[in-house]
């Protein structure tokens, strides 16, 4: 049997640990023959694979990044999935004598993996995204990293903040779902975490900043990248405008830090923390998940699994449909969020 492990979508810590768990138990204990397209469909489509055993995933699970490479270069060539598209992929594949697919990727990777298994093309899923936002499964690998990474810069903004009595605004990823600014603002006790799935308006966010100023503190503020307030145009934020209708430079803190600034009166920094959160090393929890979910994987495989991805629930690594995985992106519940804005203001 030989499998062709892809990633694809942004890199997420934990992938060369999921790599190298799904090769140690499908080379070695499940007799595979193993190979890896490099940057995800571009190395499917262009025939760049390298093969995959024990040599080549030795040493990687410590490692950040994704030694296949990975992008969001199209799985499908003519249309968006149609039997045309199929037809080449059935092609490629038995040009190199795949029987199926590894498939590491978020919410867009996952439902190829279906469309692909709905076409009678066998395909596996591995969950990752640093956003958590996959259905189906309780954390994904890469989720920690980026929390722990979100973490320390909350606790590093919060000594500069406090000591030039500064408001310091710090935005980091999660463009659907804010689970990173959930649980890095309740790890380092943000006074505001502002989310995608409850918009809030500016002078609301402004009222929690002034009380906390009126206590004597200074306020630490983490927005997730897809937070829009509410009473602003929507197409004001998408076109790339501050509230005062200027060029935005960067994400939505440098929309809110002015905001605030100009109506609190409080001096106001904005830190948008970016990629630092998807890069280096993993934490160990990211590893360990990783590693498990590529054993599983090619568990998976020998069981004749296909249509699934590998989902942590609880403390076991199940296997779920790719149906129940896609069929809903995973947003902050309410109660989550109420638990948070305890300690805001
Ligand atoms: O989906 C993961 C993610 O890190 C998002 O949080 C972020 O919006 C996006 O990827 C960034 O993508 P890119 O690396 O392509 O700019």
């Amino acid at each position: 049997m030989r499998i062709g492990v892809l990633c694809s979508g942004g890199d997420s810590p934990g992938m060369n640990a999921a790599i190298r768990g799904a090769v140690l138990r499908g080379v070695d204990v499940h007799g595979f023959d193993m190979v890896g397209f490099m940057d995800g469909w571009r190395g499917f489509h262009e025939g760049e694979w390298i093969p995959l055993d024990r040599s080549t995933v030795r040493g990687l699970s410590p490692l950040g990044g994704v030694m296949l490479g990975t992008s969001r270069a199209r799985p499908f060539v003519h249309g968006d999935g149609d039997e045309s598209d199929m037809r080449v992929i059935r092609e490629r594949m038995a040009e190199y004598g795949l029987d199926g697919f590894l498939l590491i990727g978020g919410n867009g990777t996952q439902t190829v993996a279906k469309m692909l298994n709905d076409a009678g093309i066998r395909a596996i899923g591995l969950p990752k995204t640093i956003d958590n936002d996959l259905g189906g499964t309780d954390y994904t690998f890469g989720f920690d990293t980026a929390v722990s990474i979100a973490c320390e810069a909350v606790d590093r903004l919060r000594t500069t903040g406090e000591s030039h009595r500064r408001c310091m605004v710090l935005e980091v990823m999660g463009r659907n779902a804010g689970w990173i600014a959930l649980h890095a603002g309740m790890a380092g006790g943000a006074q505001v975490t502002l989310i995608p799935e409850h918009p809030e308006s500016i002078e609301q966010i402004c009222e929690w900043v002034l009380s906390v100023r009126n206590r004597g503190r200074s306020s630490l503020v983490v927005v997730a990248e897809g937070f829009k307030p509410t009473g602003f145009d929507d197409e004001v934020t998408r076109e790339g405008l501050d509230g005062f209708g200027r060029p935005r430079l960067g994400g939505i803190a440098e929309v809110l830090a002015p905001l605030i600034e100009s109506r609190t009166g409080i001096e106001t920094r904005a830190t948008v923390l970016g990629h630092v959160q998807r890069g280096g090393s993993p934490t160990a929890f990211d590893r360990v998940l990783a590693t498990r979910t590529g054993l599983a994987a090619a568990d998976a495989v020998k069981e004749g699994l296909w249509g699934t991805m590998m989902a942590l629930r609880g403390d076991s690594i199940e296997f779920v449909s790719l149906e129940e995985a896609v069929s809903r992106l995973k947003t902050v519940p309410a109660d989550r969020y109420e638990q948070a804005r305890l300690n805001f203001g």
